[in-house]
């Protein structure tokens, strides 16, 4: 069965690891499916709802998630990759959608109320972050997307794209819009730890490695991985559980049997810290490397990318305007038609 799959990323910065392993890899994966018809949206629009005195990050960080895209794998032949700001069909949708939900509902959607906590806009909330999920709403019923592969925490907004999808079907009549069902990361690709294992690999926390790490970079933050605290010398038994080098060896290291023997001899003592971190090094480094070397490839033709930008943003346009003149049709706005 044909599927239209649409996902995306806020522009706030480089993409790392937490990224590769709990979206970027699977998309790569659904774009190798003729059956997928497959979106990719740099939602700059949304990350300008909390950076609205700040653009140039997120302008800025446009070009970065492109490059990242590109360097894992993404193939704009395979995959329509656009920018959120350049369709004009995207704000307008929203707009009517948003006569169908009520302040009371966005209030409830549990995501948005952890950010403003998070960010602490206590009474402040700027009235585009607060309306973000409508956007978002628009953003996946303007392709008519069947799937949405996300993190867990993104199940609100697909709830609420849902509920904004039936309701408008229902107010109008006709069957315009579609609902969409949420693709959650496989077990074990949920959000991935950062190096201090406080939580998970986020910029805010300055706990991530990036794609675009260089090598040396990518060794200094191994060897500052969080290891067992009480794991002090090296015939000491260490623990396994909730030490980062392991959690990374279970994502990353293809060699399972080999894993399993080097948890089996720190559990028992013997082996040390410094030691399984050149080995997860080795492992990490062999998986970036390419992916670095991709990227500093496309990086040397930023022209080549943004015309990759603006034709994937004209091909998005050319679906959310078939999309949008269905939903005037239905709401009886067409006055010219
Ligand atoms: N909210 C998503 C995030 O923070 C980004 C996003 C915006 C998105 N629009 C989308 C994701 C549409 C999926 C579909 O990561």
């Amino acid at each position: 069965m044909k599927r239209t799959i649409l996902t995306g990323d806020r522009p706030t910065g480089k993409l790392h690891l937490g990224h590769y392993v709990g979206s970027l890899q699977n998309r790569v994966l659904l774009q190798e499916d003729e059956q997928n018809n497959v979106f990719v949206m740099v939602a700059d629009q949304q990350a300008l709802t909390d950076n609205a005195k700040n653009p140039e990050k997120v302008q800025q960080s446009i070009m970065e998630v492109a490059l990242d895209y590109l360097a894992v794998g993404l193939d704009p032949e395979k995959t329509t990759i656009f920018i959120q700001s350049q369709i004009s069909q995207l704000p307008e949708l929203t707009l009517y959608y948003l006569n169908l939900v009520t302040v009371a509902r966005l209030h409830r959607n549990p995501t948005v109320k952890s950010e403003i906590q998070e960010k602490g806009f206590n009474e402040s909330i700027p009235a585009g972050f607060f309306m973000y999920p409508v956007s978002q709403a628009a953003d996946i019923t303007a392709f008519k997307a069947t799937h949405v592969p996300v993190g867990e925490d993104q199940k609100p907004m697909l709830e609420q794209t849902r509920e904004v999808a039936r309701d408008f079907n229902r107010t109008y009549g006709k069957d315009v819009l579609v609902e969409p069902d949420i693709i959650l990361p496989p077990k074990g690709q949920g959000r991935l730890v950062g190096i201090d294992g406080k939580g998970k690999m986020s910029k805010s926390l300055n706990n991530g490695i990036y794609l675009s790490d260089s090598a040396d970079t990518i060794q200094k933050k191994v060897m500052s991985m969080y290891t067992d605290p009480n794991h002090i010398r090296v015939e000491d038994p260490g623990q396994v559980e909730g030490n980062v080098v392991f959690t990374y060896l279970d994502v990353f290291d293809d060699d399972k049997e080999k894993v399993q023997e080097l948890k089996d001899q720190y559990r028992a003592g013997g082996l040390g810290d410094v030691k399984i971190k050149r080995y997860l090094n080795d492992v990490l480094q062999a998986k970036l490397q390419p992916i670095r070397e991709r990227r500093e490839a496309f990086a040397e033709d930023k022209g080549a990318i943004l015309d990759m930008l603006k034709s994937g943003s004209l091909k998005a346009e050319a679906v959310a305007a078939q999309t949008l003149d269905e939903v005037k049709d239905a709401m009886g706005i067409n006055y010219f038609k």
